[in-house]
């Protein structure tokens, strides 16, 4: 099965404004850093990379879980630097609802990122990364034309389970990666965003090779083209997503332990 979101790789027009942002600011350490190039740790077990473009950026959206217990303490920490949250139409910028709370915020290329936190998640299961105390990178955006056709590749492919199914919008969930699937024509929460695809990579992680195998099986079976260049390393694209599965180290029992509604393992 898939565990997590492994890997996230953005496009920038600036690595120095992307290194300001997430290193200096937010405190990301960097796992890898050149010219054309720069890499961020969100956690241990998940790469943020950002790579030099010469053409225009569609923002990506993507959201980072927090422990509940620390949520206003990391909140109040971001209200410290220099980023603007994003309020709703009543002013307000925590949005609490029914099973958790959240704000959101852009970067320096203007990618809508989130914090979220879910009093359902123990905070002891996963290490706690950097002053804003992420657990694990939960979501990331892929806006499509046909939200059926994607998340059901999701399904058939990865064995994905879905949540706030619509023809407009889709939760599709492997472990803690919670791929969130809107309609072009459905923009982003809260400041009416429109949700262009983004020229992005998402690399998913499994700790099991089988499970891996099964992909590229799958795969064959649904004449979709793909590269494997090692054991561990499958590479396929969706709907102009370019998306791999790669194997990790990622701690697969956690997941039982973590209470996500649909990553039972
Ligand atoms: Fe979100």
């Amino acid at each position: 099965m898939i565990t997590h979101f492994a890997h996230l790789q953005l496009q920038t027009v600036s690595i120095q404004g992307i290194k300001h942002f997430y290193h200096e600011l937010l405190r990301f350490p960097i796992s890898y850093e050149s010219e054309q190039e720069i890499h961020v740790q969100s956690t241990a077990h998940c790469t943020i990379s950002f790579i030099e473009t010469a053409e225009p950026i569609a923002p990506a959206h993507f959201a980072f879980e927090v422990p509940y217990s620390v949520f206003d303490e990391v909140v109040n920490w971001v209200e410290q630097k220099p980023i603007l949250l994003l309020h709703w139409d009543d002013g307000r910028v925590i949005d609490q609802f029914k099973t958790g709370k959240n704000v959101y915020f852009r970067d320096v290329d203007g990618n809508l990122l989130e914090i979220i936190a879910h009093p359902y998640i123990p905070k002891d299961i996963l290490t706690a990364s950097g002053p804003l105390h992420i657990l694990y990178l939960r979501e990331v955006g892929f806006p499509v034309e046909s939200v059926i056709n994607f998340r059901e590749n999701l399904v058939e492919l990865l064995d994905f389970k879905l949540d706030k199914v619509s023809d407009l919008f889709t939760f599709a969930i492997g472990g803690t990666a919670h791929a969130v699937i809107p309609s072009t024509r459905r923009k982003w929460i809260p400041i009416a965003m429109v949700a262009l695809p983004p020229a992005m990579h998402v690399t998913f992680g499994s700790s099991d090779v089988t499970f891996i195998d099964e992909v590229e099986r799958r795969l064959q079976q649904k004449g979709i083209s793909y590269q494997r260049k090692a054991k561990g390393d499958l590479h396929f694209k969706i709907d102009g997503y370019h998306l791999s599965v790669c194997l990790t180290t990622f701690p697969k029992e956690a997941l039982g332990r973590l209470g996500l509604p649909f990553s039972i393992v």
